[in-house]
């Protein structure tokens, strides 16, 4: 799952890191607000399987790829990247990303990258690239739902974003008020995180121990 905004609608703690892999969650991704919170640094630096973006920068804490074991032992690589389209970034992901998914085959049969990127454009490239050499591509950071789950010919699932577990009833889960308050008179404004209308979405992929996807569906769950 991607955490990058567990804590109050920005950043991660470490006791929200490890309440998420309490509840299930076999690898947490992060994104553009991976150190905004106190203490995450030193947790990112010796965490296996709480990632942040592989392009975040030489001198950031943490790693971007984590290696787990699914249920039946097929190993499984997670990847994370920060898209370089509107978004400030280190390292362009297009530099780094062929070394690092051949680090994640030669570990894992089953590849599979959170692409946390603001630009369709540059998300649909990204899973294109990948397509057969990679089991998923998941696009995260734009919180909207996209309708656009498919496998690609190489056997590499996609979709451009997974869309959002969180209040629905707002703006990408802000109470809507303050988010067009903000935009309208371009003062700040303190956030606040929504309530109404929550939801889990996601994305269900299906592969074989090949890695090759079969299938892929988006998930889209009202507990409101
Ligand atoms: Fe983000």
């Amino acid at each position: 799952m991607n955490g990058e905004n567990v804590a109050d609608g920005a950043g991660i703690t470490p006791k929200l890191a490890d309440k998420l892999l309490a509840a299930g969650a076999d690898v947490v991704t992060l994104g553009n607000h991976t150190y905004r919170r106190g203490g995450i640094g030193d947790y990112l630096a010796a965490s296996e399987r709480v990632i942040r973006p592989a392009n975040a920068g030489a001198w950031t804490p943490g790693r971007g790829l984590a290696v787990v074991e699914a249920r039946n032992g097929v190993k499984v690589a997670v990847l994370n990247l920060l898209g370089s389209l509107y978004l400030d970034v280190p390292v362009s992901p297009w530099e780094v990303v062929d070394e690092l998914v051949e680090q994640a085959r030669a570990q894992a049969p089953v590849v599979v990258l959170d692409f946390h990127g603001e630009a369709t454009s540059e998300k649909v490239a990204m899973a294109r690239l990948l397509d057969g050499k990679a089991t998923a591509v998941i696009g995260t950071h734009t919180h909207v739902q996209t309708n656009d789950a498919r496998v690609q010919p190489g056997g590499t699932a996609a979709i451009t974003d997974a869309g959002m577990t969180g209040p629905h009833d707002s703006v990408i889960g802000v109470i809507a008020e303050l988010a067009i308050r903000s935009m309208r008179t371009g003062m700040p404004v303190r956030f606040e995180t929504a309530s109404g209308d929550v939801r889990i979405e996601g994305v269900l992929v299906e592969c074989g121990t090949d890695g090759r996807a079969t299938s892929c569906e988006p998930v889209r769950v009202s507990v409101s």
